[in-house]
């Protein structure tokens, strides 16, 4: 008999229903962000800018769960045992990344959280899922955090700010096993800022072939073609 996907019950499919559920209801978020919002644009900042780590600490951001979805069958076709993800927040796609290293037989999913409170609710939200022991969700800058990690590098997710997405794909593709994925969200609501990331990964030379998905607002999926 076929196995059942953990994402589809038990504890990991109930934190996942109340993780998603509460960050539809987190719209409030960016009402509050509004007068800062407004007074950027005034001093000519761009949204980027605006939304700093601080000024977004209660705001969920996660992945859509038809994003989750496909981090997490990515994971089992590759058979992922190391996986590494800049931007944690609250923890949804860590733990459909989690869930598929776990059904996979085994790994580690690194994450990496700058704002300590909500680094703190994602150990949480990990152990209610049941996936506590496969996590290591690092507090601090990526920049640092991921100086060291496990390699071969089965799956990347880039979902942190968008400014660090080139210099963290430079940082990790030497620890890339071949065929490795690297997944990078909100290619369109960050177009400009993230232009020179997606030029790269579309550029074979870089050692990528990549395509846009249209799956919620840009999902870069790019395949490593290069050696170890
Ligand atoms: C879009 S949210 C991540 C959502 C998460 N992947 C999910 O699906 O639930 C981006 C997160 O990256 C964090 N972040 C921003 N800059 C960072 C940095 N330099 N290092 C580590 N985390 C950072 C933010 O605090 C924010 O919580």
């Amino acid at each position: 008999m076929a196995e059942v996907p953990s994402i589809y019950q038990g504890p990991v499919r109930n934190t996942l229903d109340r993780l998603h559920a509460a960050a539809k209801r987190d719209v409030t978020q960016f009402f509050k962000l509004g007068p800062k919002l407004l007074a950027g644009f005034v001093r000519g900042k761009g949204l980027w800018e605006v939304m700093t780590p601080e000024a977004m600490k209660g705001a969920y951001l996660p992945v859509s769960p038809e994003q989750g979805q496909l981090l997490y069958l990515t994971a089992r076709a590759l058979d992922a045992r190391t996986v590494v993800e800049y931007g944690t927040s609250f923890g949804i796609s860590t733990i459909y990344l989690a869930a598929a290293v776990r059904d996979n037989g085994g790994g580690v999913v690194i994450g990496t959280e700058i704002e300590p409170g909500k680094h703190a609710t994602a150990l949480a939200n990990l152990e209610e899922a049941g996936l506590a022991e496969i996590v290591d969700i690092r507090l601090g800058d990526a920049q640092e955090t991921l100086q060291q990690t496990p390699e071969p590098i089965d799956l990347v997710l880039m979902d942190g700010w968008k400014e660090l997405y080139l210099p963290l794909v430079k940082l990790l593709t030497p620890r890339l096993r071949p065929r490795a994925v690297v997944l990078g969200d909100n290619i369109f609501t960050f177009r400009k800022a993230l232009r020179p990331y997606v030029e790269h990964m579309q550029d074979p030379q870089n050692g990528f072939a990549s395509t846009t998905l249209k799956l919620s607002d840009g999902f870069e999926y790019s395949v490593y073609l290069g050696d170890r």
